[in-house]
């Protein structure tokens, strides 16, 4: 069975309650859940991680080479400033997409740029929890490959 990763970055343990008019009123919970239902609908197994720590994900994203075909990634804050985790992105070389709630190009100039972009396959952005799950589609055009 093809296995994806999923990796919410910091703060999205928070969902819900953080901001809701920007990242909508559901919870991460339930953010998984509908992530799990897809993947069952698609016999795709899926795991799914949330660390609030650049390092965690680091670490996350090392150990993933060789077991995932695909790694989904919300790295929240971390898009816009981490260079230790596009760097992890680019040596293990799973084919990755990146995703956010909220449209990051409409908002205040620091979130413009990702550096997680140009190591992506691709970016889904601005469709709040249904970005995840579009993310999750277009996973399935690179497994297919
Ligand atoms: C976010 C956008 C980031 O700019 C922000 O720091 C987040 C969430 C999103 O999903 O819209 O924490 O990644």
């Amino acid at each position: 069975m093809q296995k994806i990763l999923v990796i919410h970055g910091p703060n999205l343990n928070l969902l819900g309650q953080r901001e809701p008019q920007i990242y909508g009123k559901m919870s991460l919970e339930n953010i998984n859940a509908k992530i799990r239902k897809w993947a069952k609908q698609k016999k795709i197994n899926v795991e799914i991680k949330q660390s609030n720590h650049e390092g965690e994900i680091v670490d996350i994203i090392g150990a993933a080479n060789h077991k995932f075909d695909v790694l989904l990634i919300n790295p929240a804050a971390y898009t816009h400033t981490s260079i230790a985790i596009r760097d992890a992105i680019s040596a293990v070389g799973i084919p990755t997409i990146e995703v956010h709630l909220s449209n990051i190009y409409d908002r205040e100039d620091f979130r413009h740029e990702s550096l997680i972009a140009a190591v992506s396959y691709g970016q889904v952005c601005g469709f709040g929890a249904y970005s995840y799950i579009l993310g999750l589609e277009a996973a399935i055009s690179i497994l297919e490959k």
